[in-house]
């Protein structure tokens, strides 16, 4: 890896994320190695260990991936060779992590397509109760396209539709949070009330998806609203992002094109009356690192060959929203594929890898298999911080969504080498400033809805 300049900061901090993802071994090959945990995803006392080496760290939060189906179940063979098979519910997990830290922000991946409004208000906010205003949801309206058979569909519902729903869906819910002013719980043994009636407020919500009376049966969340995280970046993806997203993810493998997408993203806010400043791009980011260059390499090549081709071939193809991958030549140019019902921009990611980098459909295959189509460094601890550095202060991220390529040696090893570099370069926080994930990520805690009302009277 080259060593890149690093620009000015201005004081400002960089936001780090765990990415977790069932046993949390991203790279296909991870938990094969000798030091992974294979069973990490099903014992939350692992889960816990990692959660509170994450806030040794002092990293802003962990995120919980997940998706509400098994993919590959096409080919069961191919499938038993992968570990993407098992995850416990987000909600579930993070709430037992809310017992196990203090500070760390606990984020879960619940999908709009297969959810029903009211339930997943209640949901998180519950987490919000539990971590005393540590939580976030990340909206996705899943792109694989046999989750929909778990849901009394037959089909996948294109992708336009899905973010109509999603829409909607994100209105309702942030509706539902504001069904009780902040002071409405009064609980007077005394007088013997125990709710302001005039603090409830019923949300009254006719749309084309839903239909929502309210109110929630639970009191405003610690955050007014739970952290929103955002993880499209196609046209909708984005217009989403710029409307209601207090972090947004992205896959963005080069420093040009992060650039670009962190510009478009950013001044799509002003649309919506929204400070740019509020919302914080986080590219996802693999790391492959070591001492020095050549164990990082060594450790990345020891990855690689352990990957089947034919799990690699698997996951192209569903991350390409399963055009089927094996039916072109393996060692020609990976084809152009026109954006599909399932997936958008990640179609268009993979393309832009494939040609910037010359790669076959082989060649593409293994790289997915290691980083899908996110950002992938290799190298030293110190050459990782300077590429970080680089991104952050070049205005391509705020901060990033590390993607372990093995658990826990990866996330150790972000923990222990990458961050007090980090901390020594002024570039990220030696102690937490809040106590809530809005405090720490630096986003307002939003007014309700009805006292804003109020005041504009
Ligand atoms: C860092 C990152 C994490 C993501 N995590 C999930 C996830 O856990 N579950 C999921 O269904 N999609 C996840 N996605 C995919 C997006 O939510 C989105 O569905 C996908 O990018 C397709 O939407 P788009 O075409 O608008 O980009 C993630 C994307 C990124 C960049």
């Amino acid at each position: 890896m080259e060593t890149r300049g690093a620009g000015t900061t201005g004081g400002r901090k960089m936001r780090l994320s765990m990415f977790m993802t069932g046993d949390s071994n991203y790279h296909m090959a991870g938990w094969r190695l000798p030091g992974s945990r294979p069973d990490l995803g099903v014992q939350i006392r692992e889960w816990a260990e990692v959660a509170r080496k994450c806030e040794s760290g002092k990293l802003d939060m962990m995120f919980i991936a997940d998706g509400p189906g098994v993919s590959g179940t096409e080919d069961p063979e191919t499938m038993s060779l992968s570990a993407r098979i098992d995850r416990m519910d987000p909600i579930a997990t993070q709430s037992a992590l809310a017992m196990a830290t203090e500070r760390l922000g606990l984020v879960a991946t619940i999908s709009t397509s297969y959810n029903e409004p009211f339930n997943l208000a209640r949901a998180v906010a519950s987490l919000d109760h539990i971590s005393a205003g540590r939580a976030g949801w990340n909206i996705v309206t899943s792109g694989n396209k046999t989750d929909a058979l778990n849901f009394n569909l037959d089909t996948h519902t294109p992708h336009g539709e899905r973010y109509e729903r999603a829409e909607e869906f994100v209105d309702v819910v942030r509706g539902l949070w504001d069904s009780w002013d902040d002071d409405a719980f009064v609980r007077d043994k005394a007088a013997g009330r125990y709710v302001d009636p005039a603090k409830m407020h019923f949300l009254g919500h006719r749309g084309k998806h839903f239909q929502v009376r309210g109110p929630l049966n639970v009191p405003r969340p610690p955050q007014g609203h739970p952290i929103l995280v955002q993880a499209g970046s196609s046209e909708p993806g984005m217009n989403l992002s710029a409307r209601v997203a207090d972090v947004v993810f992205t896959s963005q493998s080069g420093l040009k094109s992060a650039k670009i997408f962190y510009d478009n993203v950013k001044s799509r806010c002003d649309r919506y009356g929204r400070s740019p400043d509020h919302m914080k791009v986080m590219p996802g980011t693999l790391l492959f690192m070591g001492r020095t260059n050549e164990e990082a390499r060594e450790k990345y090549d020891k990855l690689q060959s352990l990957i089947p081709l034919k799990v690699a071939l698997q996951r192209l193809t569903n991350n390409l929203g399963g055009v089927d991958v094996t039916q072109f030549d393996l060692d020609g140019p990976l084809p152009d594929i026109p954006p599909n019902s399932a997936r958008v921009s990640s179609i268009e990611s993979y393309l832009i890898i494939a040609r910037r980098e010359g790669l076959t459909v082989r060649q593409m295959a293994m790289r997915s298999a290691a980083a899908k189509h996110h950002g992938a460094l290799i190298g030293s601890y110190k050459q990782i911080c300077d590429e970080l550095e680089c991104w952050f202060t070049e205005g391509a991220a705020d901060g990033f969504n590390i993607l372990p390529s093995d658990a826990p040696g990866a996330i150790n090893d972000l923990v222990d080498h990458v961050v007090p570099e980090l901390q020594r370069r002024g570039l990220f926080r030696v102690e937490y400033e809040g106590r809530t994930l809005r405090e720490n990520l630096g986003v307002p805690r939003p007014e309700s809805r009805y006292s804003l009302n109020r005041q504009s009277a």
